[in-house]
């Protein structure tokens, strides 16, 4: 575990932000737990999102981490997700959720009604304990789908994620790339 909930209290100034938005690229899309003023679909411009990212308590375990998303630059890329407009006290369950190894950082969230906002956005990034890094699709593919955790199996977090993105009309290579892998493993570990 590689616990970064006292380091993202420090982070940021909230005080200075208008409105405090949160964009969601992954589980934050389709699970929430959390109390919100506003959602709406929205964009970041200039990553993408990566099964880069080591679970060791939601996905995985410690001794046997899973793997969960992260992003990764990309020039020219559009990631759709949520943007959720939230109070200041919501982030204390928000860090405690992606305590493993994520920063929170401030990014441009252009939002569906039109306006670009600064929000605040969770990355794991290359120097995190957490970090796992780029993987071939087999690869990744085989290692979520023998991975599991106190949340569940690792593969039910890809099917989640690429049916909601599904959802909005987003078609995401990366995940369905990987989701695809999966069905696979999985109708040959029926077969057996
Ligand atoms: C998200 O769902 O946006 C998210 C992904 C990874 C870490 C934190 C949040």
């Amino acid at each position: 575990m590689h616990d970064t909930q006292s380091v993202n209290k420090q982070r940021i100034d909230l005080d200075a932000l208008d409105e405090i938005w949160v964009f969601g690229y992954g589980s934050l899309i389709y699970k929430v737990d959390f109390p919100y003023l506003e959602r709406q679909t929205a964009t970041i411009h200039g990553w993408e999102r990566r099964f880069w990212m080591g679970s060791h308590d939601h996905r995985g375990t410690p001794e046997k981490p899973g793997r969960v998303l992260t992003l990764h630059p990309v020039e020219r890329a559009v990631c759709f997700g949520m943007a959720y407009k939230i109070t200041h006290d919501v982030f204390e369950h928000l860090d405690h959720r992606e305590k493993n190894g994520y920063l929170r950082e401030l990014i441009d969230i252009a939002l569906q009604d039109g306006r670009t906002i600064e929000g605040i956005v969770y990355i794991g990034h290359a120097d995190s304990p957490a970090y796992f890094g780029p993987l071939d699709i087999p690869s990744l593919a085989r290692h979520i789908f023998d991975s599991r955790g106190p949340s569940g199996e690792n593969r039910d977090y890809v099917f989640a994620l690429a049916q909601a993105l599904r959802q909005h009309g987003v078609i995401d290579e990366h995940v369905v790339a990987i989701e695809t892998c999966l069905l696979t493993l999985q109708s040959k570990d029926v077969e057996e």
